[in-house]
């Protein structure tokens, strides 16, 4: 039996991911590592101790190397969460003393969000552990036909893609014996985050009848819920043969017949809300003006973020592969739709 270690195994993705470990016998609580980086003594800690009896909680922080090395020590697998420290990753405003004004300069390799997964797999090359599963995100899909590697308009998929990078070079130099690369489709959940970070409560909208959500593009994405990952990746991480899903990269998503545009989830939750919610496609310099000057936002955040939309447009989240399908088949659970998923929010 492997003992599969978990970062992040107190937030949404890693929590669900260990809950289905857990709820479907997938594996024995004994054989599973919940990282945390909060310290012995805190809430997080007990809460995480009291999720099964025999789960190990150890702590292990993606800023302190050493604390990660000796917490994966006897992991033969490492599910690694991606950090959800996004500030790294905005661009910087530094002076341009040639043309006496400040201007933005991206991140260089290895100083984005890349910097506390890096700190993540070195401690478990160090430790000793086979086989790395990491969590990347569903960004630059390529349909089969039109196979081959495609880079990001998604200033959210450069870690990632920095990430994957790093674990490819460690593989082809054989520090590391396995690799799997799980692009983790855009949580269904996550839609007010796109939807001009609406506020499913009601806050969003001021109470009006008709809203009008200015973004920057309007592109299809393949919606999927939290836990239908989560159970996923527990399917994959407790495959018998580590060699399964070794070596390979894929996607964890709804199918791209089901993806919906912005303007379509708008029309789901004004539906959901009794109120008419629509989108309007203003262009990347107007959407940064709006939700920093008018929403009071901050700029690196927003400029951040609004290269997503260009992505979206582009059809990068237009997945279709029947990955997520087949793991939950495997242990009777069928995908939640992104409607219903809109409905248990808006209503809940
Ligand atoms: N697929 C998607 O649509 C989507 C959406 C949002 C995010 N993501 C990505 O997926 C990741 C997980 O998302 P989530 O929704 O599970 O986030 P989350 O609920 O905020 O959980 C993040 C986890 O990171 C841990 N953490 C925080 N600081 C840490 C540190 N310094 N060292 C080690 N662990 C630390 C936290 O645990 P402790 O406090 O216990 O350490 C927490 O469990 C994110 O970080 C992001 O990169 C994906």
């Amino acid at each position: 039996m492997p003992t599969i270690a978990i970062s992040g195994a107190s937030g949404k993705l890693g929590g669900a991911t260990l809950s289905a470990l857990l709820a479907h016998n997938l594996i024995p609580a004994s054989s599973i590592i919940a990282l945390t980086s909060s310290p012995p003594n805190s809430s997080t800690f007990a809460a995480l101790a009291a999720t099964a009896p025999g789960l190990q909680v150890r702590h292990a922080s993606f800023e302190d190397l050493p604390s990660f090395e000796q917490a994966l020590h006897g992991a033969d697998r490492f599910f690694l969460v991606s950090t959800p420290h996004i500030q790294l990753d905005f661009d910087r405003l530094v002076q341009d003393d040639e043309k006496k004004e400040k201007k933005w300069v991206e991140v260089p390799d290895g100083q984005g969000r890349e910097r506390h997964h890096r700190t993540a797999i070195d401690a478990a090359v160090k430790a000793g552990v086979k086989h790395i599963f990491y969590s990347s995100l569903a960004f630059a899909y390529s349909p089969p036909a039109r196979s081959g590697k495609r880079t990001s308009k998604a200033a959210v998929m450069r870690a990632h893609l920095r990430t994957e990078a790093y674990l490819a070079r460690l593989r082809d130099e054989g520090t590391l014996e396995n690799v799997t690369v799980i692009r983790e489709g855009l949580y269904a959940e996550s839609w007010p985050l796109y939807l001009g970070y609406f506020a499913p409560d009601g806050d969003g909208d001021d109470g009006r009848r008709e809203v009008e959500v200015p973004l920057a593009g309007d592109g299809r994405a393949s919606w999927t819920a939290i836990r239908d990952l989560g159970v996923a990746n527990a399917v994959v991480l407790a495959a018998a043969e580590s060699g399964e899903f070794g070596n390979r990269m894929f996607y964890l998503s709804t199918r791209a017949r089901t993806a919906k545009s912005m303007a379509e989830m708008a029309g789901l939750v004004g539906a959901a809300r009794g109120r008419g919610i629509s989108v309007r496609v203003v262009g990347r310099r107007e959407h940064e003006r709006y939700y920093v000057e008018e929403r009071g936002l901050d700029a690196a955040a927003v400029r951040w973020w609004a290269s997503t939309y260009e992505a979206l447009e582009e059809g990068e989240c237009e997945v279709d592969d029947g990955m997520l399908e087949e793991l939950l088949g495997r242990v009777g659970v069928k995908p939640e739709g992104v409607e219903e998923v809109v409905r248990r929010m808006v209503k809940g």
